[in-house]
């Protein structure tokens, strides 16, 4: 049996309920953007509500921790992971609990008591020292020397919530002497359970009060536990990661043990995982650029880099294939991960798509700027740049600028960042002023001749040209496109000529209704889908054009008129401007 499996029935022997894993997300916490800990779903209980199953839960609880993603790559660091958990909501307390750790730790996993070291809560001015621990840990037969008192020993998730001191349980993870004396500053002892005892509350203003019950919450990392038992010392070579990584070596042809590849082959495992685990919960998380989605967004593109470092063709099925051994290997445990298969691969083929339209300019792009710039931080305007024309997030950008000892303004990255936004949102809430009834015939006809427009570029230039921006008046309209080079005279008057021909053809425009998905799943086009609901309205015109665009348009080409370019200028780098009319 393994060690999941292990630890949910040895607590149901001890009279715990099993409940099942909390979705990634917490429910009623805006303030974390993921559960980042086994007892987080578990705060109303904890604070005194009763819970359906009883004094005693043990679970297994999907975690996600984003504050040290840099991190990973180590051999310690995991984005996603899985905490085991068992807790008393008023019912056992120290003694109780203590015994039941120790009793699973060298029954169950046969760990040697020579082996473990504790650290205790040294006290404070609410909280006295915890001598009644020492003395349950000493009855165990863990000896003077292996206790140790922490003041930090107390713990809290975040600023406020419940709280208390706790117990934390060392394993001596080396084949080396093991020393008589526990030092809690040597890494080799590593901390595999910690035991808290939650007692208290603290409020806002950081008052501590007593709670009417108290209660015990413990938490066990699976990932560090399975890795400290199979007596690896790097948590990727334990039985977790191997089907992952053997799947990456197989696609690489490259093997994990040569050190080069290490960092590389650990961030792909570690994302991809993530990623099914983000993308599969029943939270319905999508890549976008907030919040749970620009962490998810963030994990794919940093995954696609690293894939792209190993020479993995991106192009090819290497992505799914990962993901759908991360499913085949986690199911069992977490049923939504097979109902919701389609929506991951769909997530990972789509952020892919958006994403490789841009990496190889963005990089090169990148590699211009670092050749051009003097000194060793790369300024605002071009970190935003990457970021708004190539699709870089800040965070890979820093990434990239320190694989070559240089520094990024972030801080002026994220002013220039929060003027885009208003600007962005003043333009959409004029828009939305204008919008349906501020549209006059004529505007009406821009609107339509804009999709063609868009059409033809694509036609003409190539079908990599978006729309990055409109703006349209009774007099005029006004067209950005990404596009990195002035027009000749023969392409804009071909694409004239096209978008009259276009019109010519009386060509009849529909408004359909889909889901967004739909529209995605059959080309539509867009700015920036992420902005879109869940339901979008989607404007066809005969067979060129296909949109996402709330309207107005004409109902058929003929109505329009003819189209004429008359400019095609810069607007900034990588996008041009076309000016034109309908007469
Ligand atoms: N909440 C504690 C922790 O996360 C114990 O579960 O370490």
């Amino acid at each position: 049996m393994n060690i999941k499996d292990k630890y949910i029935s040895f607590f149901e022997s001890k009279g715990h309920k099993h409940i099942p894993s909390a979705p990634i997300i917490p429910e009623n916490d805006p303030t974390s953007l993921f559960n980042t800990a086994g007892m987080q779903p578990l705060v109303p209980y904890l604070t005194g509500k009763e819970h359906p199953l009883g004094k005693r839960l043990v679970d297994y609880q999907k975690c996600v921790r984003t504050n040290d993603l840099d991190e990973v790559g180590d051999t310690t660091h995991h984005t996603f992971f899985e905490m085991l958990g068992n807790w008393s909501l008023g019912d056992y307390y120290k003694e109780e609990s203590i015994k039941m750790s120790f009793e699973f730790l060298t029954k169950e996993l046969n760990i040697p008591l020579e082996r473990l070291a504790v650290t205790v809560f040294a006290g404070d001015q609410f909280i006295p020292r915890d001598e009644e621990s020492v003395g349950i840990w000493k009855s165990l037969g863990i000896s003077e020397e292996r206790i140790v008192y922490l003041s930090d020993n107390f713990w809290i998730a975040g600023n406020s919530g419940p709280c208390g001191s706790d117990t934390e349980i060392f394993y001596w993870r080396s084949d080396k002497e093991i020393p008589q004396v526990f030092d809690p500053e040597d890494d080799t002892w590593v901390e595999i359970w910690n035991n808290v005892f939650m007692g208290y509350f603290k409020d806002e203003e950081g008052n501590i009060t007593e709670l009417p019950k108290k209660n015990v919450d413990t938490g066990m990392g699976l990932e560090r536990i399975v890795a400290v038992l199979e007596g690896v010392n790097d948590n990727y070579e334990s039985s977790i990661w191997r089907p992952i990584i053997k799947k990456i070596e197989e696609i690489t042809g490259l093997s994990y043990s040569d050190d080069e590849n290490k960092k590389a082959i650990r961030i792909i495992a570690d994302h991809i995982r993530a990623i099914v685990m983000i993308s599969g919960d029943n939270a319905n998380v999508t890549p976008s650029n907030t919040d749970q989605g620009y962490i998810l967004r963030r994990l794919i593109r940093r995954t696609i880099r690293y894939a792209k470092k190993l020479n993995i063709n991106i192009e090819s099925d290497w992505d799914k294939e990962l993901a759908l051994i991360v499913i085949d290997e986690y199911s069992k445990y977490y049923q939504e991960l097979e109902a919701n298969k389609d929506k991951i691969l769909t997530v990972l083929e789509q952020e892919k798509i958006k994403f490789n339209r841009t990496l190889e300019k963005g990089l090169k792009e990148f590699e211009k700027v670092v050749n051009a710039m003097d000194g060793d931080t790369i300024n605002k305007d071009n970190a935003f740049r990457l970021y708004d024309t190539f699709g870089f997030p800040i965070e890979l950008t820093c990434e990239l600028a320190s694989e070559k000892s240089l520094k990024v303004d972030v801080d002026g990255f994220k002013e220039k960042f929060k003027e885009h936004q208003e600007k962005s949102k003043m333009g959409a809430d004029k828009k939305f002023a204008g919008g349906l009834s501020g549209h006059g015939e004529i505007e009406t006809k821009y609107h339509t001749a804009t999709h063609l427009l868009n059409a033809a570029l694509k036609v003409i230039l190539n079908k990599d040209v978006h729309q990055k921006g409109s703006n349209i008046t009774p007099e005029r309209m006004r067209f950005d496109f990404s596009f990195d080079r002035k027009m000749t005279d023969e392409e804009k008057k071909a694409t004239e000529d096209l978008v009259n021909k276009w019109i010519n053809e009386g060509l009849e425009v529909s408004c359909l209704t889909m889901s967004k998905q739909e529209a995605i799943d059959s080309g539509a086009e867009c700015m920036f889908i992420e902005k879109y609901p869940d339901t979008v309205t989607v404007y066809k015109i005969g067979d060129v054009s296909l949109e996402i665009c709330g309207g107005p348009h004409v109902t058929n080409t003929k109505e329009i008129g003819t189209f004429k370019i008359k400019k095609e200028e810069a607007s900034s780098a990588g996008v041009r401007r076309i000016k034109a009319i309908i007469e």
